[in-house]
């Protein structure tokens, strides 16, 4: 299996990022941090810790808590109709969590040691939150950029060229970003340590990014919830999930489907991002989700896979962004030339499959 970390803001996706992270046999997970996001630190630790109580691999994995705001700028948390006070609302069911994070190391030292652990050329890195933890990873370890097999990010927001998630207008014109109306929230909210990781050139060559373009195809529609409720023979429809823990995923789908039916009127069901970054440290394997890294309608007979140069706009604040139309946060990507190393985005993925995965892992998850 491919040893993974997983640097996470638990968050509804992350939820599910974990749970895909601890349970997919093509997977190993050494350990997972936390980091600030859509809650503050210290909220998105504890959730880490109830999600790996609810799926019974707390005595197997352990938490690390990370930065708790970005390097140079104040915490920004998601606001609360995204993902509730709590970072992680809408259910009774979350367990409280039965292990204790280790503060005794630093995150950053800890995902060091366990990535320089593995035999080179075959861990990744998965960050499905703010940057700050592994923006600051590499600073503090620049040899791990070529240890490493991978690193995927869910965050940033393409737009031209790629299918833009729809999320409404602003002032007549279509927003690609779901924070600001340019700038995806992972990486607006420490848009340095994002810039930092994309100048990298080994690290770049490396990584893949899940912008919203890509996680907005992945839409949690009521099917997709009614099978992770019955499981995959549908059972019987009582209303109630067959185990506590399908009926709190679904309950945790569920909010998340209403924040985001209010706050961008996506009534098919929420993206469930994040666990498309954990899925593509698969690539490569007997396991892999396949990705589509071309452009179908420009690309016609050219099907050498797309990588892009990208750029984050790091000028401006998060005022300026939200207020007088600075673009602070946003992801520009220009494709390169066929063979060029770069940052690979994929524009496309087998969805089914994605899906079928999920409930696999929870099906694995169900039994342990
Ligand atoms: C990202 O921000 C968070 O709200 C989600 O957990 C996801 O990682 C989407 O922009
Ligand atoms: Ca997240």
């Amino acid at each position: 299996p491919v040893p993974v970390w997983l640097d996470c803001d638990p968050g509804h996706d992350d939820t599910f990022a974990i749970l895909m992270a601890a349970y997919h046999p093509g997977i190993r997970l050494l350990n997972i941090s936390t980091v600030h996001g859509n809650a503050s630190l210290d909220k998105t630790t504890n959730n880490a810790l109830s999600i790996l109580t609810a799926i019974s691999k707390h005595k197997d994995v352990t938490v690390y808590p990370g930065h708790a705001h970005a390097l140079q700028r104040a915490p920004i948390h998601a606001p609360t109709e995204i993902h509730g006070e709590s970072g992680l609302d809408g259910t009774d069911l979350l367990p409280k969590p039965q292990s204790a994070a280790d503060r005794s190391v630093s995150a950053v030292d800890a995902m060091a040691k366990a990535l320089q652990a593995t035999e080179p050329g075959t861990a990744w890195l998965v960050a499905t939150g703010g940057l700050t933890n592994v923006g600051d990873l590499f600073i503090k370890y620049p040899e791990l950029a070529s240890h490493i097999k991978g690193f995927s990010i869910m965050g940033g927001a393409i737009g031209e060229g790629f299918t833009p998630a729809v999320l409404g207008k602003v002032d007549g014109v279509e927003r690609i970003g779901n924070y600001t109306p340019w700038a995806e929230f992972n990486v607006l909210i420490d848009p340095e340590a994002a810039a930092s990781l994309f100048e990298n050139p080994v690290l770049a060559a490396k990584t893949t990014l899940i912008p919203l373009d890509l996680t907005h195809l992945v839409l949690a529609t009521p099917e997709v919830q009614e099978t992770i409720l019955y499981g995959p023979n549908g059972g019987e429809k009582t209303g109630r999930g067959k185990t506590d823990l399908r009926q709190m995923l679904v309950e945790l789908l569920m909010f998340f489907a209403g924040t985001y039916r209010d706050a961008f009127g996506i009534v098919e069901g929420p993206p469930l991002h994040d666990p498309l970054a954990v899925a593509a440290a698969l690539t490569g394997t007997q396991y892999e989700i396949p990705f589509y890294d071309f452009d179908p309608k420009t690309a016609a007979g050219d099907r050498r896979p797309e990588r892009f140069e990208v750029k984050v706009i790091t000028e401006g604040s998060l005022d300026d962004a939200l207020h007088r139309g600075a673009q602070t946060g946003r992801t520009v990507a220009k494709l390169l030339e066929p063979g060029q190393p770069g940052v690979r985005i994929p524009r496309g993925l087998d969805i089914a499959l994605f899906w079928k995965v999920i409930e696999e892992c929870t099906q694995r998850a169900d039994e342990a």
